[in-house]
């Protein structure tokens, strides 16, 4: 951007258990006036605009250099917020709404008249989160409007999961960032599509197949959570075709036995400093012990998912800002909660995983 087009973006600071309500105001009125405020919410950090207002949310493509055709979510701080932007709201919605929200859970529902194509992406429908997080919330409610926000980084890169990662991709580009401390989870909501029967599963969250089965019975998931998407198939979840969540480095991942692993990365590591490259290694904590070369960084136990996808956003961005050109990794269980993990760093690797034997 050019350097007269910056704006001055604040940072104010506040506490999830001790909101500072003038900040909340502060940002309320901005986001009232059509202006843009980043904020945290329980999964990564937001970019927030008014969702009703087609200019006002073109803001955030600008922002984020994301193309139009990938639509926002818009985030309500309670039910009687959802009623004026949907046609209807299927059966297996209410029960899911009952079972998840507020929480992690994205819904895609038929959207009403007054939620313009500049929120969806052109799509006849919207994706709609009510989040748990005080700030977040308490920043809806306040402002009065449905809150258009995709994750607060630069389209491609990382989602944001503290404040500081925003401020190193958007200073300059928004009006304001709540600074809320860092995240819980760690990486994007659940998305699921109710418009279609059985519903699907569009991108893979904290809530997972299991616990979404376990409230409305049996639940599809899209390819694209699996497999790459070909560049000519558009995937009912449009953001899901980029190549997302990338860091800069060449990032690969190996799978096998722990041992094996450690020793084949080891060698491959030490091979590439040899060479003049700086080495990235992502391991956990079970393993570390096992690595010698190149910059070694445990992103959390296997005993408890939540510590890995809380750190592992953190920890592709700190590869970045040290140069870092190759990224050796560990995969991590796809079961549960574990399919979300490995789903955000196959995007990241680009689908490179190698097997040790
Ligand atoms: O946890 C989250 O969901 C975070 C926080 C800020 O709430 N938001 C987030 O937004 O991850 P974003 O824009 O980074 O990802 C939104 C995803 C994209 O893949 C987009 O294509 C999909 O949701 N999406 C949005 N509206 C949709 C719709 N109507 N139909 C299908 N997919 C939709
Ligand atoms: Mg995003």
């Amino acid at each position: 951007m050019e350097e007269n087009l910056r704006i001055a973006t604040i940072v104010r600071k506040t506490d999830e258990n001790h909101t500072d309500r003038s900040i909340i105001e502060e940002a309320a009125s901005i986001l009232r006036a059509g202006g843009l405020v980043a904020f945290p919410t329980e999964t990564v950090y937001g970019l927030g605009a008014d969702a009703l207002h087609e200019e006002a949310s073109g803001k955030i493509y600008a922002a984020k250099g994301r193309p139009s055709d990938n639509p926002l979510i818009v985030h309500i701080a309670d039910e009687t917020q959802l009623a004026p932007i949907v046609q209807t709201v299927p059966e297996k919605a209410k029960a899911l709404m009952k079972a998840f929200w507020p929480g992690p859970l994205t819904i895609i529902f038929r959207k009403s008249d007054v939620v313009p194509r500049g929120t969806t992406g052109g799509l006849d429908t919207v994706a709609v989160r009510m989040p748990e997080h005080k700030i977040a919330l308490e920043l809806i409610r306040v402002s009065g409007l449905p809150v258009a926000a995709p994750s607060a980084n630069t389209s491609g890169r990382p989602s944001p999961t503290n404040a500081s990662h925003v401020y190193e991709d958007l200073n300059g580009r928004i009006d304001m960032i709540i600074d809320g401390g860092t995240v819980g989870i760690g990486i994007e909501s659940t998305i699921i599509d109710v418009t279609c029967e059985p519903p699907m599963i569009l991108r893979p969250g904290y809530i997972t197949k299991e616990k979404l089965e376990r409230v409305i019975g049996p639940v599809a998931v899209d390819k694209a959570v699996t497999e790459p998407v070909s560049p000519d198939v558009i995937p009912r979840a449009p953001g899901m075709k980029y190549k997302h969540y990338a860091p800069k480095a060449d990032f690969t991942m190996f799978s096998g036995e722990a041992d094996k692993v450690a020793a084949y990365i080891n060698r491959l590591a030490e091979e590439k400093i040899c060479q003049g490259y700086k080495v990235g290694v992502i391991v956990c904590d079970e393993t570390v012990d096992k690595y010698q070369a190149g910059d070694v960084v445990s992103v959390g136990t296997r005993k408890n998912d939540i510590t890995i996808s809380r750190n592992l956003y953190r920890v592709l961005r700190e590869f970045d800002n040290k140069k870092v050109d190759y990224i050796f990794g560990e995969t991590f269980t796809d079961d549960e909660f574990g399919q979300a993990i490995m789903n955000r760093m196959l995007k990241a690797a680009g689908y490179q995983v190698e097997i040790v034997t």
